[in-house]
């Protein structure tokens, strides 16, 4: 029976370091803050921006939550990044994804200052990834990596197979699992037989987006398995990407959905927003 890695007291950890910071700027004078940007009505992107803003108060970080309408227009969109670029009490910027249609997202994203990017989105700081250089790591991927941390089983020199090749989560988290010297498998929806690479993994990351996909003949006995999936299954619960139950009679240590990598993505975000005080102050 596998263990649970639990995101709820992994991230309180996290974010007991991140209020630890945030204090200590404060003592300087330093207020970090964070912008929150979030346009239309999207209900789920409503709900992790809330859950955002209760992690920043929870921290002693400051924040702001900019709802625009849905038809707020690129331009629009644009100029307000611009003002929080140069807003000097502002220290993080985000823009909640996904963005209305007729907005690109990726000229937004290019429109966050490097500094300021607290969701490690910008071409910047991707490039700066890529290279191994400092770095905003994207949240999502770097709590995977907390969480595959706390297990204490040594990454290095694993099999990783990482399902899903988006640019917020598979091929960041593909980037951070080599620069940790696993052996990372990059699959999406193209890959040929996916079930034979999946359960010859000791490493599972699932970024599917689909309930239910990653079933236990999936699962290598012994295996780690991180479940990025929020969805909502047929009974209206929210799940994971993986069958939790069956998966766990395998794996060695499994991950939850609720309870898992979401509160980690928040944690890391908090502990981003922190690290973007002290870069702006000077301090780092
Ligand atoms: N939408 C889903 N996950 C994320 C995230 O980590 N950051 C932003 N900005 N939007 C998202």
């Amino acid at each position: 029976m596998a263990q649970r890695i639990d995101g709820k007291v992994l991230a309180a950890r996290y974010k007991a370091e991140a209020a630890s910071g945030a204090a200590a700027l404060q003592k300087q004078g330093i207020a970090p803050r964070l912008a929150v940007i979030i346009v239309g009505e999207n209900p789920a992107s409503k709900t992790y921006v809330a859950g955002k803003a209760r992690d920043c108060a929870e921290c002693g970080i400051l924040s702001d939550v900019i709802e625009l309408p849905e038809q707020t227009g690129e331009q629009a969109l644009l100029e307000r990044v611009a003002a929080l670029n140069a807003d000097d009490a502002v220290h993080g910027v985000l823009v909640q994804l996904p963005l209305p249609a007729h907005i690109q997202e990726s000229h937004v994203i290019h429109a966050i200052a490097p500094e300021k990017d607290v969701d490690g989105f910008t071409p910047i700081n991707v490039g700066r990834m890529v290279l191994g250089e400092e770095c905003f790591l994207p949240c999502t991927p770097a709590g995977c990596l907390a969480m595959l941390q706390s297990t204490g089983v040594p990454i290095a020199g694993k099999d990783a197979v990482v399902i899903g090749r988006s640019n917020i989560v598979g091929k960041p988290m593909a980037l951070l699992l080599t620069a940790q010297n696993a052996t990372v498998t990059l699959c999406h929806s193209r890959t040929e037989n996916l079930r034979e690479k999946c359960a010859a993994a000791n490493i599972l990351i699932a970024a599917v987006g689909k309930a239910g996909f990653v079933t236990a003949d999936m699962v290598k006995p012994g295996a780690i398995v991180i479940d990025v999936g929020i969805n909502r299954g047929a009974d209206g619960r929210l799940c994971g990407d993986v069958d939790f139950a069956a998966a766990s009679e395998k794996a060695a240590f499994i991950s939850p959905v609720p309870g898992g990598v979401g509160l980690m993505t928040r944690a890391m975000l908090m502990q981003n927003t922190v690290k973007a005080a002290r870069l702006q102050s000077g301090l780092l």
